[in-house]
């Protein structure tokens, strides 16, 4: 006979024991367990097993990489080029960021490009509210279902009963398992959820969207293992205050996580930013000291961004070193080679970097714009802001060449970028394919004197 059974859940990492205990052998967590009951199976209880027998890999057949397309194409590429059937998907990103109005409108794409029905299941918001946010974007198809459920088994039902071709659930922190005593948003309840949705998405082969929260130290809330589960996890991110949203895969089974997708949010809901390098330089009209116009790549997508430096004197005690959209360590190890090599000391002056438009660059070709960003506003002395600047600074002050010249320089060129300043190395890859005037530089002393002093 079956009977129900306590068991004991870390909810940091989805520990489980069987008796409560104040601090997690796993995570090491403190105060992090809480009861849940879970069905337990008595004996002569029925075993489900699945008879299935392995099978030889070239006997295995699969349908030709089928995928449907959003209609956003931001999104479709950030997804691998459109939504795989039967692919879970998991979306985070920060309160209000707007990952229901981009699910909305993914699912309003759906419904128009594959003809099929698509169903928002709503447990966080009232039919009416879902129902508001539809007008706002203008998205009014009768093919889109909307349900206010919070409880699985229904959600199941429904997707049975509709054979949908696509699913979102808003969010998964809101629904819950009857079956489990739990409330709903813990680790337990996240997970048998995400399981059963899992199944769904699997057996029935529609795409299913997840909507998770973030904790506030900006990792997608409840278990670690929610991400495992899942075949695509999406980030939502970008600066409330401003308008840019920057959806970023850090997770894909069926594409590359290199790719990111840019968005402006709008009345009329996220409108694509086909060409991000317009709006990273929109305000750049004049050339100010400690502003540089650099090269950045994102997955296989070229685009220019503005790197602003203020250097400062140091008022009071030690001095300042504050980066915002470039790895603080990078710049320090950069304010060090600049000491050295190029013999500007730093040393009593704040110093404060910033990468306009709120992204986040990871590439070591940002050191080149950096370096002179920092020098410029040393100096005071204003770069033209149409001179485009890449390249890696090396410890003892050598310029390195960087990937794909050739890719930077046509975008730069399509933004109205007179003249490049590149490490050596990549120069003649480039010159004479190009309009701009490519300027090749070795080393850091090279490329001081070349900007400053040419
Ligand atoms: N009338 C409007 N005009 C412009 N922007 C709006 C308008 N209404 C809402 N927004 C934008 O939409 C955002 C909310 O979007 P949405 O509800 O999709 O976010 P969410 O990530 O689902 O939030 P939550 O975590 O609360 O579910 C707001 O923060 C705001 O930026
Ligand atoms: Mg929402």
């Amino acid at each position: 006979m079956a009977r129900d059974r306590s068991i004991f859940v870390c909810q940091q990492c989805g520990y489980r024991t069987i008796k409560w205990l104040g601090k997690c052998p796993d995570c090491g967590t403190w105060n992090s367990f809480a009861e849940e009951r879970v069905k337990g199976r008595g004996v002569g209880d029925e075993v489900a097993t699945t008879a299935t027998s392995p099978v030889r890999l070239p006997e295995i057949k699969v349908e030709a990489g089928f995928r449907v397309s959003t209609n956003i194409s931001e999104l479709d590429r950030v997804l691998g080029g459109g939504v795989v059937p039967g692919g879970l998907i998991l979306i985070g990103g920060d309160p209000g960021i707007g990952k229901s109005t981009l699910l909305l409108q993914a699912l309003a794409g759906i419904v128009e490009s594959s003809g099929s029905s698509g169903l928002y299941v709503s447990a966080e918001e009232s039919l009416s509210q879902v129902k508001l946010r539809a007008e706002r974007l203008g998205i009014d198809s009768s093919h889109i279902l909307l349900l206010s459920e919070t409880t699985i088994e229904d959600i199941l039902r429904v997707i049975e009963d509709t054979k949908p071709g696509m699913v979102v659930i808003d969010s998964i922190q809101t629904i819950y398992c009857r079956e489990l005593s739990s409330a709903p948003g813990t680790v337990g309840q996240v997970r048998e959820c995400s399981a059963r949705l899992m199944e769904c998405a699997k057996g029935r082969n529609i795409p299913v969207f997840i909507i998770g929260h973030v904790t506030k130290e900006g990792s997608l809330a409840g278990p670690r293992v929610l991400e495992h589960i899942v075949d695509t996890v999406l980030y939502f991110e970008g600066d409330r205050s401003m308008a840019f949203r920057i959806l970023r895969a850090v997770k894909n089974r069926f594409g590359s996580t290199n790719e990111i997708g840019i968005f402006e949010m709008t009345d009329r809901g996220l409108r694509e930013v086909r060409n991000p390098s317009e709006i990273f330089l929109r305000q750049r009209q004049v050339s100010v000291p400690g502003t540089v116009t650099a090269s950045t790549i994102e997955g296989t997508r070229p685009f220019l961004v503005e790197i602003q430096a203020l250097v400062t004197p140091t008022t009071f005690g030690v001095p300042r070193r504050t980066s915002i959209g470039v790895d603080p360590q990078r710049v320090n190890l950069l304010i060090a080679v600049l000491e050295k090599i190029g013999g500007i000391q730093f040393g009593i002056a704040d110093v404060y970097i910033n990468v306009v438009g709120g992204l986040r660059l990871v590439e070591t070709a940002v050191d080149l714009p950096v370096v002179v960003a920092l020098v410029s506003s040393f100096r005071e002395m204003a770069v033209d802001y149409s001179t485009l600047f890449f390249g890696e600074i090396g410890l003892s002050g050598e310029v390195r060449t960087v990937a794909q010249p050739e890719i930077r320089l046509k975008e730069a060129e399509k933004t109205g970028m007179k003249r490049v300043v590149l490490p050596e190395g990549n120069r003649e890859r480039v010159e004479g394919r190009t309009g701009m005037e490519v300027i090749g530089v070795k080393s850091l002393t090279e490329l001081l004197e070349v900007v400053f002093n040419g």
